[in-house]
């Protein structure tokens, strides 16, 4: 098993090598690609030294598996050119997310939609991600009408860049900004780009994959998507409306119960989900469970989850798992 991290220069690509160690991933070689820029460069790795290699000579050696966190423009040009040599790429971009022949996969809930042929599999975005996999188990079980989602993100997710933004102006120095204000003592309801519709494309991610992964068009979503100066993870609040009615007990036994999640719901303690807590764990984090007493058939909960891990590298890495264990790439 040949496995290529392109993009291992980024922060998405560190949490991804960590994490391939940590999770005993089972590969005999491993390929550190970025841009040309970064050809040479020497990264440490499991107790060795790996020198980082361009894209081209990652296609030559024909890793069986590359895991992209590299933009959406590289993975555009580049998914394609490793597909051709009979790699299978997970991609961390929004690129193929929304192509109606790629799968876009949360494991927990739909790895059993992929086939030997996927040759570029999707990995949702971070936000999404942790959103759905609190309703899987929800709306197989009550059928969900109407999401209302707003965010709470970590600098984190916008990459590098955006981290040095925060660290710079905590420390009072002038850098490179890349957000269109500070960011720090600040919240930006800014995610991505605006579109005609007065919605950012962050925002339409959430509506779009919500939809395509959990395999309903007819779920209506609603998403106002912020940037906050936090590192350790994304925050949501989430109103879910469902068709028929539940039980309080019985979200929280559903919830509990789903792989991946785990419930921080005890009030009377101060216990509920912070990035704070959530950084550097793989699960998804629910708390602040309970009913929206102004409509029917309609809950409120609180999701935290390192976007970096569940939100990017650990979903990459669990598809790439699902993908050696089921004998795919
Ligand atoms: P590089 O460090 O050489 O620029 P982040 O989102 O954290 O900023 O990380 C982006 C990652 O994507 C980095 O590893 C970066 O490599 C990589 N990358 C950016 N553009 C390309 C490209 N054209 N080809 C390969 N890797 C790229």
């Amino acid at each position: 098993m040949k496995i290529a991290v392109v993009g291992a220069t980024g922060l998405v690509g560190g949490v991804m090598l960590k994490s391939l160690l940590e999770r005993k991933f089972p590969f005999t070689k491993i390929y550190l690609v970025a841009s040309e820029r970064s050809i040479g460069k020497i990264i440490e790795f499991n107790n060795s030294k790996l020198e980082v290699i361009g894209m081209k000579q990652a296609i030559s050696l024909k890793p069986d598996i590359a895991i992209f966190s590299a933009g959406g423009s590289t993975s555009l040009k580049w998914a394609p050119e490793f597909a051709k040599v009979g790699t299978t790429v997970i991609d961390n971009s929004s690129a193929w997310r929304m192509h109606e022949d790629k799968k876009l996969i949360v494991p927990e809930i739909n790895a059993s939609e992929l086939t030997k042929e996927d040759k570029i599999i999707a990995n949702p975005n971070c936000s999404t991600i942790q959103m759905v996999l609190a309703l899987a188990p929800l709306h197989r079980k009550y059928k969900i009408k109407r999401i209302v989602v707003s965010t709470y993100q970590s600098v984190t997710g916008s990459g590098v860049k955006a981290v040095e933004q925060l660290e710079n102006e905590r420390k009072g120095v002038h850098g490179e900004m890349a957000y269109p204000h500070p960011i720090d003592l600040n919240c930006i309801p800014h995610g991505g780009d605006f579109e005609d519709n007065g919605y950012t494309t962050e925002e339409t991610k959430l509506v779009n994959e919500t939809r395509k992964i959990l395999g309903d068009q007819s779920i209506n979503v609603t998403a106002t998507v912020v940037r906050i100066p936090v590192y350790g993870g994304h925050s949501e609040a989430v109103n879910v409306e469902f068709e028929n009615d539940f039980d309080l007990d019985e979200v929280k036994k559903l919830l509990s119960e789903f792989p991946g999640i785990t419930i921080q719901d005890d009030p009377e303690n101060n216990n509920y989900p912070m990035p704070k807590n959530a950084h550097g764990k793989d699960d998804v984090f629910v708390g602040r469970i309970r009913r929206d007493f102004s409509q029917a058939k309609s809950l409120n909960f609180w999701v935290v989850s390192d976007n970096l891990r569940k939100g990017a590298a650990t979903n990459a890495i669990q598809i790439a798992e699902y993908l050696v264990k089921n004998n795919l790439a």
